[in-house]
């Protein structure tokens, strides 16, 4: 018998299949819900017979040998995900997956940000220094290395710009066709010249990310395609690998919060499964509590949240942080059950909160793009009322690069991004805070004396006679 690694557990009747029986739009038959990967070593795991026993090695061993791969120079051990490839054996062969050596991204430290928030503390994993610029590239990799051992030839997702980069990449890196759904109008341009580069088919639907979504999993229950989609339970194995690499980064200490944006909400619930796996099996001993930052117009998780009732509506999204445009979440289930196990909170920032808190990140050096902005404005919030505490540590999941949507920073800084109305909104203390961010380039005659002059003004010092 085939000795199978891993099965497919639906997150709502509980049912195990092997992974290559489920249906092209990964939601199980019976109930419509989602899969969650599950191992022989999984808490709560049922094995079917012939699935390989979790001979896993000790916590120990596991660290020292996920840090002694990162001496050799084999393409899986060079990646930042597949380093960790123990704990998510989803190939047949683990040694070749497609691989643009992502992960391996910096966790900084952002110490004006900190003062700013009211923390003695504050990290960023930097998720936008992944080879296409966004987080999705860990997730990417593991979906894609399935597709190509399962040999599909075509591969989709609908998008809001991200996954459609990362998957576009990925499938030419592994000489596959891949075809992206992106909402007209509503897509950075970084992200959109991405697909192009990488040579997808890329189709913009006149719609929202949501109508994308419904199109193509109609699409993919008559073609023979791949869906790479965040539905799709491989991407969040390798989704869940930041997790680990953070830990690492900090010395296996736990921080007390790790703080993420929501849009579709799979990276929540995929650092959530990475965080609480470690736990079971012994590598930590306790979990951070994570929380989820929406946008005000984009916002379904956050109204979950203060419903008494926690029931789910869907929303018609609206945010200038067009990642996570996203009303009617895929993976909410998923996300609500790691707020609920582990703790933390969601709130929604409004749009000149996302602008400020961008601009801070941005004057730190590091930068990102407005989605990822959300955790900061966020945390502002969480401190505030007194949720987040000044000593505790906090890291913010930071989920694309500053480039990614330049001209989002380029009206901010020419102050052309937000409306009258919304700027008539903010307090004086605000206004001074933009002002005092915003960097507007200047057009100058090449005029030596002129720019000594404003030199002069702007350096405050004297010019010797
Ligand atoms: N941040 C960025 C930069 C994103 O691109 C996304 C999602 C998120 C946060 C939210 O993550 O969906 O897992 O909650 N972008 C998707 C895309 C939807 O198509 O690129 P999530």
């Amino acid at each position: 018998m085939n000795v199978r690694t891993h099965h497919l557990r639906c997150i709502g009747c509980g049912t195990v299949i092997p992974g290559e029986e489920a249906r092209s739009d990964f939601r199980c038959p019976l109930c419509n819900e989602l899969y969650e990967v599950q191992y022989a070593w999984s808490e709560g795991a049922v094995t079917p017979p012939g699935t390989a026993a979790a001979n896993l090695p000790n916590p120990n061993a596991l660290r020292w040998l996920w840090q002694e791969r990162k001496n050799s120079t084999a393409p899986a051990d060079q990646s930042g995900v597949w380093r960790f490839r123990d704990l998510f054996p989803i190939l047949n062969d683990m040694t070749r997956p497609v691989t643009l050596r992502e992960g391996n991204t910096p966790l900084y430290e952002l110490p004006r940000c900190a003062k700013v928030a009211g923390v003695d503390r504050l990290l960023a994993k930097h998720q936008g220094m992944n080879p296409t610029g966004s987080f999705k590239d860990t997730g990417m990799t593991a979906a894609l290395s399935v597709a190509a051992e399962r040999k599909y030839e075509w591969v989709a997702c609908a998008s809001t710009g991200n996954t459609s980069a990362a998957m576009a990449a990925y499938a030419a890196r592994a000489g596959l066709r891949s075809v992206v759904f992106i909402p007209d109008g509503k897509i950075a341009w970084g992200k959109l010249s991405q697909s192009m580069d990488y040579g997808a088919l890329t189709i913009q639907l006149k719609t929202d990310f949501d109508g994308c979504v419904d199109l193509l999993t109609e699409l993919v229950k008559r073609f023979p395609i791949y869906l790479l989609n965040s539905v799709n339970p491989y991407r969040l194995e390798g989704q869940k690998t930041p997790a680990f690499e953070m830990l690492e980064q900090l010395n296996w200490q736990v921080p007390d919060h790790v703080v993420v944006p929501g849009g579709n909400l799979a990276n929540s619930s995929a650092l959530g499964k990475g965080f609480l796996e470690l736990k079971h099996l012994g590598v930590i001993d306790t979990v951070p509590k994570i929380s989820i930052i929406q946008a005000e117009g984009a916002n379904p998780l956050y109204r979950w949240f203060i419903d008494s009732n926690r029931i789910m509506k869907p929303v018609t999204a609206d945010t200038r942080a067009t990642a996570i445009r996203i009303g009617n979440p895929a993976s909410w289930r998923k996300a609500a059950s790691v707020i609920e196990r582990m703790g933390g909170w969601c709130e929604q920032v409004s749009e000149q909160e996302i602008a400020l808190a961008k601009a801070e990140i941005g004057a730190e050096g590091v930068g990102c793009e407005p989605a990822s902005a959300v955790t900061f404005a966020g945390l502002k919030k969480l401190v505030r009322l007194g949720t987040v505490k000044r000593e505790e540590l906090t890291v913010l999941l930071l989920t694309g690069h500053t480039l990614k949507d330049s001209q989002y920073t380029i009206d901010y800084h020419r102050g052309e991004l937000l409306r009258p109305d919304e700027i008539a909104q903010q307090t004086p203390q605000e206004t001074a805070q933009h002002l005092a961010l915003q960097k507007a380039p200047l057009v100058m005659d090449p005029n030596v004396d002129a720019v000594v002059r404003l030199m002069e003004q702007r350096m405050k010092i004297g010019m010797p006679v």
